[in-house]
């Protein structure tokens, strides 16, 4: 376990460790809600992209109960989301449905200022056009380069070491000039749609959530440089790792 430890802090930003799954959605929401405090205070609004994904469907619960939702005021948060698959808002697989019944529903945050990505339309690339101008339109540019900034991105980990629905290989990983546009996954719904790194390099602050024993090698290929997670670096941001010791452990 130590070596392990020693591995996991090898990857690049900062790093808490919790014993569980539950432990890490503690954490991390009570995390979320010290970063909207202070956006809030500062600028009268919470721009967050949620994560897709079932590791974060824990934090989502955690943040819409005791003692978190007290916490924040709703009013204030402004939700993106950081990929959707291209299925319709009702399918199961789709990255908001599974946000709006693990918080947004349970919370008031107003219904305008939540941009769910509309990635069940046939056409993928007018959709992602329309996401890259509400991006634009509704956040503040980033400190360095013309991104949209936000606040907070929380991204999970795909086993070959995607985050969003930044695939190995996929040609959205070499997009600068757009923050928003359609991808191919590996896994269905294979088609998606994706914020691009000029977005996620330009938050404020970037949180992965990763749980569990099958991510080693992930996390391996960040800690190498080789997989799309690895190009997660903001240079004018915070970049925080939430893990539980199975996942600190795989490394
Ligand atoms: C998606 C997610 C994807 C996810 C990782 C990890 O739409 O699938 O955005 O990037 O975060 O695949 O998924 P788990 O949290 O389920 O392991």
């Amino acid at each position: 376990m130590a070596a392990a430890l020693s591995d996991v802090g090898r990857l690049p930003g900062a790093l808490t460790v919790r014993d569980d799954p539950a432990g890490v959605a503690a954490a991390a929401a009570g995390w979320i809600v010290e970063m909207a405090g202070a956006a809030i205070s500062g600028g009268g609004r919470f721009r967050i992209a949620l994560a897709g994904g079932s590791t974060p469907r824990t934090l989502y619960q955690v943040l819409a109960v005791t003692p978190h939702r007290e916490r924040t005021d709703w009013g204030r948060w402004e939700v993106y989301f950081g990929d959707e698959r291209a299925c319709p808002p009702d399918d199961p697989a789709n990255n908001c449905r599974m946000a709006r019944e693990a918080l947004l529903d349970l919370v008031p945050v107003r219904p305008e200022l939540i941009h769910r990505m509309e990635a069940e339309c046939s056409d993928l690339d007018a959709a992602a056009a329309e996401y890259s101008s509400i991006l634009a339109s509704t956040c503040h540019t980033a400190t360095t380069g013309s991104a949209p900034r936000l606040d907070c991105i929380l991204l999970g980990l795909g086993e070959n070491g995607h985050t969003a629905s930044l695939f190995p290989g996929d040609p959205a990983l070499q997009v600068r000039d757009r923050w928003a546009v359609r991808s191919r996954a590996d896994y269905s719904p294979f088609d998606r749609i994706t914020v691009t790194y000029p977005v996620l390099n330009a938050a404020a602050h970037v949180a992965f959530l990763v749980t569990g024993p099958a991510k080693g090698e992930a996390l391996r290929g960040v800690v190498e440089g080789r997989v799309p997670a690895a190009g997660v670096r903001p240079p004018d941001g915070e970049l925080r790792w939430f893990m539980d010791t199975a996942a600190a452990g795989s490394l």
